[in-house]
């Protein structure tokens, strides 16, 4: 009969693309009107600081992600939708969470090793104590799953360790969060069979007009073996031919295989197919992301921000009281 938790942070970069929303947002909005589960979903902008050059960007993207997951379908009445930044709970806790987390573990972290190459000029504290923040997101509304992809489960597992350790020295405490995974998604970039990413800005957003997702999709990397017309391709060595997999009803996907390998239709035929399919599935997206005001993110992100705080204060002043605070 209990309801799960289930929580999940996206990094504050920006409006949602395609792969995020194939991969997560749309996952979270059904999540979101489920009876079983209680949901919290945020925005990572603390996280965010670890590269931050643009303070107005950072509040322009925390805003456009809020509007975003609103958009995808997110029930703002059930499912509590905050900033990260709003709830100085978890940065408390963090800091109780730190003195029950190994420095060499950190130190050892692949991410921390790879972010502090992405940076080299900066890299700071706050890109070695990612997972601890990250840990004291999660367990501060004591969540029982987590919604993450594959890049993120070390440092999910490492919100486990801290977790046992706390639960181990002070007494059962934090519940050990599991990974919530329906199956593993891995939508391609418009310029190969990268992933889709909003560093690389390879995709569209998911409330993007029809006319530039069209332009997006027309100048789209195709399979290279396929020069002419006249050339059969692969829709393996293609990432239009990987996006009508997730996208397209199946006999649409029958369809253009076939011709692609066949050379039956041409790529721009197999594209204006796919841009059908596409705008199909992201009319509700962007209908809603039209019908939004700012003024009404604001107000759900304020709801939020007070629905979590009182969760997590809970927690919190659990957690302060058993170390001796
Ligand atoms: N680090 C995650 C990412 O980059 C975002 C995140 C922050 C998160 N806190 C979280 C994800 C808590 C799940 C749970 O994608
Ligand atoms: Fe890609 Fe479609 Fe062209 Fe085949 S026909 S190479 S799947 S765009």
């Amino acid at each position: 009969m209990s309801r799960k938790t289930v929580l999940s942070l996206m990094r504050a970069t920006g409006v949602l693309h395609l792969g995020n929303y194939l991969g997560a947002a749309r996952d979270f909005a059904a999540l979101s009107v489920d009876p079983g589960y209680d949901c919290f979903f945020g925005i990572a902008d603390l996280h965010a600081l670890t590269s931050l050059d643009d303070p107005e960007a950072l509040r322009a993207s925390t805003r456009a992600v809020a509007r975003d997951y609103l958009a995808a379908g997110v029930d703002a009445e059930r499912a509590v939708l905050f900033r990260q930044s709003a709830i100085p709970e978890t940065s408390e806790l963090f800091w109780l969470l730190c003195n029950v987390t190994s420095a060499g573990e950190l130190q050892r972290s692949k991410t921390f090793q790879e972010m502090s190459r992405k940076q080299p000029e900066n890299v700071n504290a706050g890109l070695l104590t990612y997972p601890v923040l990250m840990a004291a997101d999660i367990l501060g509304p004591r969540a029982d799953l987590v919604p993450v992809g594959e890049d993120q489960m070390p440092h999910l597992e490492m919100a486990r360790n801290i977790a046992q350790r706390f639960n181990h020295r002070f007494g059962e405490t934090f519940p050990l969060p599991e990974a919530y995974r329906k199956s593993a998604i891995r939508v391609p970039g418009l310029d190969g069979l990268g992933k889709m990413s909003k560093s690389d800005g390879n995709g569209f957003g998911i409330a993007e007009s029809p006319e530039r997702i069209w332009e997006l999709l027309r100048l789209a990397t195709t399979d290279p073996a396929r020069q002419r017309r006249s050339d059969p391709g692969n829709p393996d060595l293609c990432p239009i031919g990987h996006l009508h997999r997730y996208v397209s009803p199946a006999e649409d996907v029958a369809r253009t295989e076939e011709g692609c390998r066949t050379a039956g239709i041409g790529c721009i035929d197999c594209k204006k197919v796919l841009h059908g399919n596409v705008v199909a599935l992201l009319a509700p997206v962007r209908e809603r992301s039209a019908r939004l005001a700012d003024a009404r993110v604001e107000e759900v992100l304020a709801a939020g921000a007070d629905r979590a705080r009182e969760r997590i204060a809970a927690t919190l002043a659990t957690a302060k009281e058993r170390m001796g605070l």
